[in-house]
């Protein structure tokens, strides 16, 4: 197979890349006045204006070519069908199933999996109507009025970033919190929050083994038994996993441990039953209605043309840069407070996904694969890191996202966060000449000299790119099709770099090195490591010392 750089599709975008370079975005607006028409489209709830981009139609052509000369068509109907994608797992990645509302059956291994599915989207409808009319009562038989997720990475984050965004569709009798982190600070902070009479706790690990987890839900039983003086906890847990032997050994009752499946990677979990947190607190409608926004943008991706689907859109966006402008990293900047924890949970989606530097049958790869995924919600990001957006030397496509339809209005504070998201990427786009920057200064009586000294630190170069998401309104359904967006915007670039998309071998280093670590805090004869690791070993073990003697 040709290496993907040497295809004559990639030689073809490199000299298209060389053509350009040097012309402007401002240009192309000028002469084409139907440019935000030809390149924007809208689906499911979401607009995309993807005209301030270093593109024209030919560039677009090209990066479709290139698409289809690495089989992309076939790759997508590999995923929808279920083909084991998963090389290294030797497993499919069918999130797409649990977001299913076609009825079509869906086969792994000659299995339909969808009356699975259905059967668990069943048991959630009970457990959040038997929790939310107050029907499920706490071992004093009082009704739950907290629900406290354990989980970590794809087991939190997804679900997280959801309860968040759709707090408006929350119950009034509910609230929802996350454990998370293994600093027991956290811990400490949801136990002073929380009665625990009245909380029901959300074990959620496709492993049941993940060591923060775990550890955190076995304080929380303690802290439990402590403070109900008993061991009957059972009305107080629920597991998520697809290891229910283990989760029955922690002593959660098989009827309250639901499924998860081994053809669904942790970060694209949240439409199974790891989503029970936002199934709780906004009801099992709503969350339908979540399903049905993904499969929505799940059928767009399937069935439109390259040329005007929105996914594939946004993701050859990003090859063209990170593969031909060298970028590196990609912002993701919320305009809505709601929208806090997605940059994060793209975080874990992106990278986990396309942090590769081997092709999917092993060889080592020579050209740059997924970026690193930052951000933050406007306008506080304007006060903190727009400076290097504008001025910096870095090249960072961004992507603003903004919703038309807020669920709070107080004066006029939603047209000052619109305006400002659709200012900072007027910015990004018309930069600011030298000559622009002095006979600003000069109209404001300055000397030439003053003049032409401040014109050389005001000059802003513009011609940066930026796409805008505008989001009609966050409803389930909405935050369903962005939420399916992203995720098929980072398959498509890990088609297209040749990698698998859906392991994540680096994560497990770190995990097998970490209990010799944890060992040698209390071994008398300490193993040998690297002497950075032996050194902070040893200051960690004398801060104890201290610390446990105070
Ligand atoms: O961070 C590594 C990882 O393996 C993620 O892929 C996964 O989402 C997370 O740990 C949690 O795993 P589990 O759901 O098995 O506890």
């Amino acid at each position: 197979m040709t290496p993907l750089n040497q295809l004559e599709e990639w030689q073809a975008l490199r000299a298209h890349q060389k053509a350009l370079e040097h012309q402007t975005m401002l240009t192309w607006f000028a002469e084409n006045p139907s440019r935000f028409t030809q390149f924007s489209l809208e689906v499911s709830g979401i607009l995309l204006d993807y005209s301030k981009n270093r593109i024209t139609s030919e560039t677009l052509s090209l990066l479709s070519n290139l698409a289809h000369a690495v089989k992309l068509p076939e790759r997508i109907q590999d995923l929808f069908a279920g083909n084991p994608l998963n090389l290294t797992e030797n497993r499919p990645a069918l999130h797409t199933a649990l977001r299913n509302r076609s009825h079509e059956a869906v086969y792994v291994n000659g299995e339909n999996v969808m009356p699975d599915i259905q059967a668990t989207l069943h048991r959630m409808q009970q457990l959040t109507e038997l929790v939310r009319s107050q029907q499920w009562l706490g071992v004093t038989g009082k009704p739950i009025t907290d629900i406290v997720n354990i989980g970590i990475g794809g087991s939190h984050l997804g679900p997280e970033m959801a309860v968040h965004a759709l707090s408006h569709f929350g119950s009034e009798n509910l609230r929802c919190h996350f454990i998370s982190n293994i600093d027991s600070v956290h811990l400490q902070d949801i136990f002073k929050q929380v009665n625990p009479e009245t909380t029901l706790f959300i074990v959620s690990s496709k492993s049941f083994t993940t060591l923060e987890t775990m550890t955190n839900a076995q304080t929380v039983r303690a802290w439990l038994q402590q403070s109900l003086g008993t061991t009957n906890l059972n009305p107080h847990f629920i597991a998520i996993t697809s290891a229910p032997n283990k989760a029955a050994e922690f002593g959660i009752p098989a009827e309250q441990i639901f499924p998860m499946w081994d053809w669904v990677g942790g970060r694209y979990s949240v439409w199974s039953a790891i989503g029970l947190p936002l199934a709780l607190m906004i009801g099992m409608d709503r969350f339908i209605e979540f399903l049905e926004g993904a499969h929505e943008m799940d059928e767009h991706f399937k069935q439109a043309e390259f040329s005007a689907n929105m996914p594939v859109i946004m993701a050859l966006l990003g090859i063209w840069y990170i593969n031909f402008f060298e970028a590196k990293s990609h912002a993701i900047v919320p305009y809505a407070h709601q929208l806090h924890y997605f940059r994060s949970h793209l975080q874990q989606l992106d990278m986990e996904s396309n942090g590769k530097s081997a092709a999917l049958h092993g060889a080592a790869i020579d050209y740059t694969t997924g970026p690193v995924i930052w951000g933050e919600n406007g306008c506080n990001g304007q006060h903190a890191f727009h400076q290097l957006l504008h001025q910096g030397q870095h090249f960072i496509p961004v992507d603003f996202i903004l919703v038309g339809k807020n669920r709070s209005n107080i004066g006029d504070h939603q047209d000052i966060l619109i305006a400002s998201a659709l200012s900072q990427a007027q910015a990004l786009l018309h930069g600011k000449t030298p000559q622009q920057a002095l006979e600003e200064l000069k109209s404001n009586n300055l000397s030439d000299a003053e003049a032409s000294f401040l014109a050389a630190h005001k000059f802003i170069p513009g011609n940066r790119p930026s796409n805008v998401l505008f989001m009609n309104e966050i409803t389930p359904h909405n935050l369903g099709a962005l939420l399916a967006l992203y995720e098929h915007k980072i398959f498509v670039q890990g088609v297209i770099w040749n990698i698998n998309s859906f392991d994540q071998w680096g994560v497990e280093l770190g995990k097998q090195l970490l209990p010799q670590i944890l060992q040698d805090f209390t071994a008398l004869q300490p193993t040998q490591h690297d002497a950075s690791t032996s050194g902070l070993i040893q200051h960690y073990k004398k801060l104890k010392e201290t610390t446990d003697s105070h």
